[in-house]
């Protein structure tokens, strides 16, 4: 067995109500606490007024900043730090999905480094956020990045059409808040959306050259969860037992993506999001995961044969290399069965730009593409966005 090191700092609250804990465990932090969140959803819903009760009762003083759109900005963010220090915020909660988290990560950056975000986003000269960064916070309200309990923070930087991360230890949250009941409210699409994006988080990390036994447990586990659970999670939103499953299938995923990082799906779906900022992440990566699987099965038949079984599609008897060829389908027929069996071309993506955002991926997620085996070269990442882009394939 080779040697391994495996690192993750967050507090987690895990369970049906564990919600309530937020007021106590903000104000063992800080005194002024930053509740991020998106345009709408979570006033809608009522867990605003809630988190701010339970702040407020604590004796913490709240501050909303309510501006986060998805595949949140550099220009977002910015703002947002500007008004966490001319508020003198000393906690940044974020309440809400991946964009929401992600942007409070930022804006913890961005309140206590004089400097724009993308600075930290760049790929060149880029500034690494020091231990100023404000302490962070995360009640999530999806079971999909899994930001709660990752050193990730995905933003795009509106001037340079690039959508990429800072990956920093200071940025891991304090606490992490997994509550399923607040995921109930998910829409049917967001829960597909999101569950698409636990899979790849899994699937990718499974494959990565940085992945562990450790890792390989915690990615096992997801893929079994989201293939038993997806469906029926986006079948009936309001089956809490579905959603526990997705919740912690998000969680066994997120120590894989903090561990190992993502991989080649990942850093070819940055650059769609951020040429075509409508398309959601977990779409963007289900236009490309059963293709990567059709193409590359043969360069792990154990682990693309552990997929087949883990997803119900293992030959019964045989060896479990026997089944590899048939990850693909099973990773297919998941997505189809969630509605997310969707190719480059229904999502909008132009045919004629692959080639230029296969040469951003190298860019700005040179790493993830490293991270993958195979040794994938740029006219290998155009082939896999060629054959995912419509859907008969190439
Ligand atoms: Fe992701």
């Amino acid at each position: 067995m080779n040697d391994f090191t495996f690192f993750n700092p967050v507090r987690v609250l895990f369970g049906s109500g564990s919600f309530d804990q937020i007021g106590e465990r903000v104000a063992g932090i800080g005194k002024h606490a930053m509740l991020v969140t998106g345009r709408s959803a979570a006033r809608k819903s009522g867990l605003l007024d809630r988190a701010t009760g339970l702040l407020e009762a604590a004796g913490v003083d709240v501050t909303v900043f309510d501006r986060i759109m998805p595949n949140p900005t550099d220009e977002i963010v910015d703002e947002g730090g500007e008004m966490a220090r001319r508020e003198g915020v000393d906690v940044i909660v974020a309440l809400g999905g991946g964009s929401s988290m992600d942007a409070a990560k930022g804006i913890a950056i961005a309140a206590t480094h004089e400097a724009p975000i993308s600075e930290f986003l760049r790929v060149q000269d880029k500034r690494t956020p020091t231990e100023a960064t404000l302490p962070i916070i995360c009640a999530t309200t999806t079971s999909g990045t899994a930001s709660e309990v990752t050193p990730f923070a995905v933003i795009s930087t509106v001037s340079e059409t690039m959508k990429s991360a800072i990956a920093n230890d200071f940025i891991y949250p304090r606490v992490a808040i997994i509550d399923p009941e607040l995921t109930i409210t998910c829409p049917a699409s967001v829960t597909a959306n999101t569950g698409a994006d636990v899979l790849a988080h899994a699937m990718e990390g499974y494959f990565s050259t940085a992945a562990s036994p450790l890792t390989d447990l915690f990615a096992e586990r997801a893929i079994y969860l989201v293939g038993r659970h997806l469906p029926r999670a986006v079948e009936a939103c309001g089956d809490l037992q579905e959603r526990e499953q997705m919740s912690f299938a998000n969680l066994c995923a997120g120590y894989v993506l903090s561990n190992c990082g993502a991989s080649v799906i990942h850093a070819l779906e940055h650059p769609i999001s951020a040429h075509y900022p409508e398309v959601a992440h977990g779409a963007g990566l289900a236009t490309m995961m059963a293709k990567w699987a059709e193409l590359y099965w043969e360069h792990d038949p154990y682990k693309f044969g552990r997929i087949a079984h883990l997803l119900g599609r293992g030959i019964p008897g045989a060896s479990v290399e026997q089944s590899a060829e048939f990850a693909a389908d099973a990773i297919s027929g998941l997505l189809s069965r969630i509605g997310l069996e969707v190719s480059l071309e229904d999502l909008g993506v132009q045919r004629s730009e692959i080639e230029r955002m296969v040469d951003d991926a190298l860019s700005y997620m040179g790493g993830a593409v490293a991270k993958t085996p195979g040794d994938l070269t740029r006219d290998d990442l155009i082939k896999l966005m060629e054959a995912s882009y419509s859907s008969g394939g190439s």
